[in-house]
C-alpha cells in the first residue's frame, strides 16, 4: 500500500485540489454564498507563490457542485480524496502548506463524513 504522500506513478500532477464555486439559484445553501471564489483565488496564488504549481506538483481547479453543499465552502484533494471545509485565508494557507506541500492532512478542517447536500 502506498503512503498518502506518494503519488500514483502515472499521475500528471502529484495532487489536485478542486474548489466548488457553485451558486444554487434556488436559495439553498451553496459554496458561492460562503466566499468560495475568494478561497479558490487565494489558494491558486499561494500554490504559485510557494512554487508548488505545475506538472508533477499541484493543480488548483474550479469545480461545479460536489453535492456536499451543506458543508460549504468545500474543497477536495486528490489522489487522497480528502474533503475540507474552510472559513478564511488562514485555513487555505494551512491546507496549502501542510497537505499540498507536505502531504499532511489538516485534521481540524476536515469535512465531517455525513455532510451532504
Ligand atoms: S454548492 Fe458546493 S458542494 Fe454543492
Amino acid at each position: 500500500m502506498r503512503a498518502m504522500s506518494t503519488p500514483a506513478p502515472s499521475s500528471y500532477y502529484q495532487r489536485h485540489i478542486f474548489f466548488c464555486l457553485n451558486e444554487r439559484k434556488s436559495g439553498e445553501e451553496s459554496c458561492a454564498r460562503h466566499d468560495a471564489q475568494r478561497g479558490f483565488d487565494h489558494c491558486k496564488a499561494r500554490v504559485k507563490a510557494a512554487g508548488l504549481a505545475g506538472p508533477g506538483k499541484v493543480r488548483v481547479n474550479k469545480a461545479g457542485c460536489l453535492d456536499r453543499c451543506a458543508g460549504g465552502p468545500v474543497a477536495v484533494v486528490y489522489p487522497e480524496g480528502v474533503w475540507y471545509t474552510f472559513v478564511d485565508e488562514a485555513d487555505i494557507d494551512e491546507i496549502v502548506e501542510a497537505h499540498l506541500g507536505r502531504g499532511e492532512v489538516v485534521q481540524r478542517l476536515l469535512l465531517p463524513p455525513n455532510v451532504g447536500r
